[in-house]
Parts: structure tokens; sequence; C-alpha cells
């Protein structure tokens, strides 16, 4: 997987150099000055990427003997790298393994942080492959006024989100920086050999770090870089250095990897194949994605089903018309309508989604109707996931988090 120069893939994109018109999406800020949102096909060139296109699609298809998932099939995943190299693998009856990840900084995770998860779980079980998960307390950490009690506790709270979600135990670590680096020689000495290939200019560029950024922070991605190489983990991969890994993520974390990428030939390991998600939009509008700050931008797995109804019927942003005559008139904008861009993501029923699609924007359809079908739709989902979550004992979470061979064999 080598088919860029070294060093090329993280000048793509250099933060110090912003241009205003431009969307902003890095690790802490997601912003777009289009009510549309942020143009993701202008991101694919800015990024270097490669778009997920109806080929690959297929070649998905083809290989897993499956359906693709709706979030292929909406462009929610829509931009890539190597992904055909992933696939060249599996036809070849060679390895691989997913890594996914989540910065645990709020106690309750809110609808937009399940997306990448639930694609996960969804290659994990089309492919059969063994999946880390990667809990960033020392990232949340360093970047959130948060001890490390706390950053800690988090992690255990989340992975208890993440596990009702369905992944088997038998093929998943999931892991808190925190815990494992300290109990990982392996994982620490891939750290160092990151950290030596990467020099303070090449990160201010990436990151957009500054002088009186503190070290922490500096060294960080060394560790988020870590888990995309197979000898952080000799446990699962019996000391095996060299079986390339897939990352499915939000693209704000494309700029880790690209530094991974870049560094990943240098220490003889492969580099890893991504597949990049949209974000799902805040409440208010696509111009910024949902945030686990402000309690109205999300609906929280937490959510009552009265404070999913309210929420939606309250703050959804509208792309119907102001009254019903004028949304009979000239109709809705599915565009900018949040509540149709929530069904895009959560209503599997291509057909419906259709017939709702053409229905509201032909005035037909009005706003009211559209987010009843939301509300219902959303109010299944969390409660369902409620119900998983509760059942869930420390036993089982622990399980999950114990360092250990998976159900795979090298
Ligand atoms: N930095 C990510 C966050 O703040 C967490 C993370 C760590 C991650 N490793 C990852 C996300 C790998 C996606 C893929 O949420």
């Amino acid at each position: 997987m080598t088919e860029e120069t070294n060093g090329l893939e993280t000048k793509v994109e250099n933060m110090t150099t912003k241009n205003l018109e431009e969307d902003v999406v890095n690790p802490w800020e997601v912003a777009s000055s289009s009510d549309k949102g942020v143009d993701y096909d202008k991101l694919i060139k800015r990024f270097g990427s490669s778009k997920v296109d109806e080929e690959l699609i297929k070649r998905i298809e083809n290989v897993t003997g499956k359906p693709a998932h709706h979030f292929l099939k909406r462009g929610v995943f829509f931009s890539q790298r190597d992904m055909h190299q992933i696939l060249n693998l599996v036809e070849q009856k060679k390895p691989f393994y997913l890594y996914t990840g989540r910065g645990p900084s709020s106690e309750a995770m809110h609808l937009g942080h399940l997306i990448p998860f639930i694609f996960t779980k969804w290659l994990q079980e089309a492919f059969d492959v063994p999946l880390v998960v990667q809990l960033t307390d020392d990232e949340k950490f360093l970047w959130k006024d948060l001890t490390l009690e706390e950053a800690n506790r988090l992690s255990f709270e989340n992975a208890k989100d993440i596990i009702a979600l369905g992944f088997d135990v038998e093929k998943t670590f999931i892991f808190s920086d925190l815990e494992y680096i300290t109990q990982s020689p392996a994982f620490y000495r891939n750290m160092l050999r990151t950290q030596k290939l990467v020099t303070y200019n090449q990160v201010k560029g990436i990151f957009g770090f500054d002088d009186s950024t503190c070290i922490g922070k500096i060294s960080f991605p060394s560790i988020q870089a870590a888990p995309s190489f197979s000898s952080s983990f000799p446990q699962i991969f019996n000391n095996k250095t060299n079986i390339p890994c897939l990352i499915p993520c939000a693209i704000d974390q494309d700029p880790y990897f690209r530094m991974t990428r870049d560094v990943a030939p240098r220490l003889g390991y492969s580099k890893p194949a991504l597949m990049h998600s949209t974000f799902f939009p805040a409440l208010q509008g696509a111009q910024t994605k949902m945030s686990a700050s402000d309690p109205n931008s999300s609906i929280f797995l937490t959510d009552t089903d009265k404070q999913i109804k309210t929420k939606i019927n309250k703050y959804a942003f509208s792309g119907g018309g102001t009254t019903v005559e004028e949304h009979k008139e000239k109709g809705g904008n599915c565009d900018v309508d949040v509540s149709y861009q929530y069904l895009t993501f959560f209503l599997e029923d291509d057909n419906r989604l259709e017939e709702i699609r053409k229905t509201y924007t032909s005035g037909e359809l009005l706003t009211g109707y559209l987010k009843k079908e939301l509300i219902e739709i959303l109010q299944k989902i969390v409660g369902e996931h409620r119900q998983r979550r509760s059942q869930l004992t420390d036993d089982i979470v622990k399980q999950f988090m114990t360092p250990r061979k998976l159900k795979f064999d090298y």
C-alpha cells in the first residue's frame, strides 16, 4: 500500500493555511458556511482520498456476498483510502482487522457517535475479522477539563454504549489508553517508533499546534496511530507485525491517519486503509455536527421518548414552508431538512425513504408528518439501546476490556 510518496499525504492538507471560504474540518472543529453543510466532494480532493463509488460498493457486495449497508448506498461512508487493497486481501484469503475509537468526553453518547460503530459492526460481520476499539481517555484528559480518574470512568461508561450495539466479545477488544498502554510494552514501542519519525513542524502543519500547545497534545497523535499496527496487539495477532488494518471513522479523524500512513512504510508496516463518514448534522442544521456539550443540538442515547419528541419538534431545522399553504405550493427542501437527513441515517427501507423524499419535495407531505415518522423511529432505536445497555454487567464490560487472544488464529 505505497502508491504515494512519503510525506505527500500530510502535505495535501495543511491546517495553518486555512482558506476562509473552505469548510473547517479537523478533529476539534467542523464548520461550514453553507446551509447544506460540508462540501464532501471538495473534501475528498483537499484530503487526497478517494470516493466510495458504485464500482467499490459492487465489489464489496461481491466479495462479502452481502447487500451493501445503507450507509454505503446513501453516501454516509463516502470516502476511502486503499479499500481495493483490503478487498484484494480478502480475495486472496489473507487476514486484516478493524480499528476504530472514541474519545470519552461525556457520560452520554449521542446518535452521531453511533454512526461509525454501527458501520463497524456491519463490516465485522460481513468480513468476520477482529476489531480493536481505542477509548482515548488520555486524549480527553489533555484536551478537556477532566481529571484522569473521571476520563477513565467515562471510558468504561462509553464502552457500555458500544457493547450495547451487539459486538461479539470473542472477536472484539475494547481498551482504555490509560489502562492498556501501561500494560503493553508492544504498544508503547510503536508509540515511540512513531514519535521518532514525526517532527514538531509536521504535527504543527497537520493539527494546527502552536508554541503554547502542551507537549502532551503534541505527542498524542502517536497514541492514536499505534492501534493501526498489528504489532501493538501481540496477544491478538500472535506477534505478527504485518497484518493490515482498516479504520472506519468520521472524516474529521483523517489527519491522524494521514500522519500514520506517512510513517507506516518507514516502520516496515502496511498503511492503514480507511473508510470515512460524513457528519451527523446537529438538530439546528447541517452547518455543524452534533455536539455532546450542547444538549439541545443532539439526541442522546439517554433521552426519554418525551425528550426525543420535544427536541425533534422544537429544534430539528425544517426545510419545509413556513405555512401549510406555502409548503403545499412550493414544497420542502430535503437537502437542508434535518429530519429528512436523520431518516437517511436511520430509516432502512429504501422505498419508504424515496416515497418520503418525493412527497415532501412536492409539498404533499407536511413537516409534521415527516417529523412524526422520524420520532417513532428514533424512540424505537434509543429505547432498544437503553434496554440492552441496562442489561450489561460490569463483568461483561471487563471481559471486552481484558487483553487476550480473540477467536482468530494467526
Ligand atoms: N480521537 C477520537 C475522538 O476524539 C477517538 C479515536 C481514537 C478514534 N482512535 C480512533 C476515532 C480511531 C476513530 C478511529 O473521538
